[in-house]
């Protein structure tokens, strides 16, 4: 399978590399603006594989340029079409939204849904048939979850990219390409920490890794459209 992560370089989605990596023989496109981290990625992929294909790729999903220019002829050296879309890439600012700086909200709107929708609309033509795109939400944006201070904006973000999901399932159901989304509890990574400080996730990132890989592989069989609360705890 080619598959792409966003956000590779630390947390859920560094995990989900190294996951796919011991899997087998995946192509693995891990994006992150982090060179150097994507780096030390692919020395922990080829540690558990020696066979591992994993191709980092450092690029900004707030860039302002058509990814259609920018990242897919990026993309094209190594693989010409794609089975797997995981949407993990994130930004968290917690803070009072009235105190939120104009850069700070435009910043988690790029990363969290204008990124995402723009690296699914660029990579459409070379999709696969049965791909399946994974857009990674979070019990923040889920409607009617338990709401949390310092969180509005990027739990707002988050309720947008659950919606494009249904969105996107309906307009290309016809052409065999699966949208889910997935909205997680609290994982043990930088991120919660700053969302919500000392406070200890019930869940390691290598296994709500795991989590993400089988359904990546395995949930477009069962759901199209979708948004799946991934939580037993709150936060
Ligand atoms: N941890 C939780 O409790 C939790 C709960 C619910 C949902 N989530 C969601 O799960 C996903 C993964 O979160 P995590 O906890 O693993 O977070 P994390 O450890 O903070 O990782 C965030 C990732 O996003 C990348 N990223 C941030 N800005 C970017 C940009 N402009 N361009 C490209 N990549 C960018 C970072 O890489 P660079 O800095 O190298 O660019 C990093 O690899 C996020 O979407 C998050 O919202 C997490």
């Amino acid at each position: 399978m080619n598959i792409i992560i966003t956000g590779a370089s630390s947390g859920i989605g560094f995990e989900l590399a190294k996951r796919f990596a011991e899997m087998g023989n995946h192509n693995i496109l891990a994006l992150s603006r982090n060179a150097s981290k994507l780096k030390d990625l692919k020395s922990a992929c080829i540690r558990k594989n020696v066979e591992a294909h994993l191709h980092p790729i450092p690029f900004d999903l707030s860039a302002k340029e058509p990814f259609e220019d920018t990242l897919i002829p990026i993309i094209k050296q190594y693989v010409q079409n794609i089975d797997i879309v995981i949407n993990n890439a994130g930004h968290l600012v917690n803070a009072p939204f009235h105190n939120l700086s104009s850069i700070e909200i435009a910043t988690m709107i790029d990363v969290n849904f204008t990124g995402p929708a723009k690296l699914i609309k660029a990579l459409m033509p070379i999709l696969n048939a049965k791909a399946h795109v994974v857009n990674i939400s979070s019990m923040g944006g889920f409607q009617g979850s338990v709401k949390f201070p310092g969180l509005s904006v990027y739990s707002a973000t988050k309720a947008a990219i659950a919606c494009l999901t249904e969105c996107l399932a309906e307009e290309y159901k016809d052409i065999d390409i699966s949208f889910n989304c997935l909205a997680l509890g609290s994982v043990q990574t930088e991120m919660l920490a700053k969302a919500f400080p000392n406070y200890k996730a019930p869940v390691m990132p290598n296994e709500m890794a795991n989590f993400i890989a089988n359904f990546a592989l395995n949930g477009s069989k069962y759901f199209n459209g979708q948004v799946i609360p991934v939580s037993l705890s709150t936060p």
